[in-house]
């Protein structure tokens, strides 16, 4: 293992905060698992997604540039290696703010869907969030507010028919310690993110979209 990632996939797939919570049951009843049904899971990370879409009977293929997350498939989201309309939903849940090409990559998943695309992602809170976003993680790209997501949609031709904010929680120390964090920016981050956290918990602002396709 020597990317970044690939040194993480532990701790993600231990993660608490990935491996539960509302945003993550949405995305899983949104792709409509069952049967028979496929399902791409990109920027698939600890698998929590895949496991879940897994227990009700979907036929998932979990894509990641990390190898380390031992995906099916190593690829990045802006360049999946399918043909067009191979899956019939396509799920990225927090992921996308890491994505160099935000739009590129929902437009790569738009293409490979037949029916259905839903993203889950943090939320745009503040230019002073961000940085510390970029402190804490150097993989960490941008967040988009919501009407930027909508925007994002439009642009892919996904129509939004399901929609839900909301705001998840995650231990302030145990966020840090995910991504090692060198102590000297831990410091910085909690200056800068001092506002957002409450008895050690911090909120993270998180949309979860189901685009349709040509309707
Ligand atoms: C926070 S984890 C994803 C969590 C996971 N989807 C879940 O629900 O538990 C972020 C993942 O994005 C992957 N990633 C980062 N940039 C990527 C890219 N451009 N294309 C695909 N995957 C990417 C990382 O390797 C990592 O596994």
């Amino acid at each position: 293992m020597t990317d970044l990632w690939s040194d993480r996939a532990q701790a993600y797939r231990a993660s608490a905060t990935h491996a539960a919570g509302e945003d993550l049951d949405l995305v899983v009843a949104w792709s409509e698992p069952g049967a028979g049904v496929t399902v791409l899971d990109v920027a698939s990370g600890g698998g929590h997604v895949a496991r879940r879409l897994r227990e009700l009977g979907a036929h998932v293929v979990t894509v990641d540039t990390a190898p380390g997350m031992e995906p099916d498939v190593v690829a990045p989201a802006d360049h999946l290696p399918f043909a067009d309309a191979s899956f019939d939903a396509v799920a990225c849940r927090i992921a996308a703010h890491h994505f160099p090409d935000v739009l590129a990559a929902l437009l790569e998943m738009t293409r490979v869907a037949r029916h259905r695309v839903v993203i889950c992602d943090n939320v745009f809170v503040s230019e002073s969030s961000e940085e510390a976003d970029r402190l804490r993680d150097p993989s960490h790209v941008r967040n988009y507010g919501t009407a930027e997501w909508h925007s994002f949609f439009e642009l892919a031709g996904l129509r939004v028919a399901e929609e839900a904010f909301m705001v998840r929680e995650t231990g302030f120390e145990d966020w840090l310690a995910r991504t090692e964090t060198p102590e000297d920016d831990r410091s910085r981050v909690r200056e800068l993110l001092g506002d957002r956290v409450r008895d050690g918990r911090l909120g993270l602002p998180t949309v979860v979209l189901k685009g349709v396709k040509g309707a």
